[in-house]
């Protein structure tokens, strides 16, 4: 299949890019500080923390860390809901917000049935989505260029 090329130098903090990749959107987002440490001491409340569901096709083996990705700044996954499809939406601010809870540390939320993921992907518990959201294979040809696939 085709691997999609993504010009990463003008993507800054807090960002995120879409690309096409084998008819599905792939996200690109380049984490703050903040939003890769707000990744650490959550993981009671998310339902598969360390990525251990399906490993083959939802994470590949460099991204089976707390971040889910190969440099913690970059975080690469398809933007589609391991329920039934639907693309989350941006939630990347913190705090209260309609639908998400007051502590709310950033992420993506469902809109069609309230999923919730961290800034990883990672799904909270007791949501209608069993799993994390799919990193897919990709790797860094640059400090500024990606591959994905
Ligand atoms: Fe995302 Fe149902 S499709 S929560």
């Amino acid at each position: 299949g085709a691997a999609v090329e993504v010009d990463i130098a003008e993507l800054k903090p807090g960002e995120k890019v879409t690309v096409e990749w084998r008819g599905k959107p792939v996200w690109i987002v380049r984490r703050t500080p903040e939003q890769v440490a707000a990744l650490a001491g959550i993981d009671s409340q998310l339902a598969d923390p360390k990525s251990e569901r399906k490993p083959d096709e939802l994470t590949p083996e460099y991204a089976r860390n707390e971040a889910r990705s190969i440099k913690p700044e970059f975080f690469v996954a398809v933007g589609i809901c391991s329920h039934l499809g639907c693309s989350p939406s941006d939630k990347f601010q913190t705090g209260a917000q309609p639908s998400l809870p007051d502590d709310w540390k950033g992420g993506f939320l469902c809109p069609c049935h309230g999923s919730t993921f961290d800034m990883a992907g990672r799904v909270f518990k007791n949501k209608p989505a069993p799993d994390n959201l799919e990193v897919p294979p990709h790797m860094f040809l640059s400090d500024s260029k990606l591959l994905i696939g």
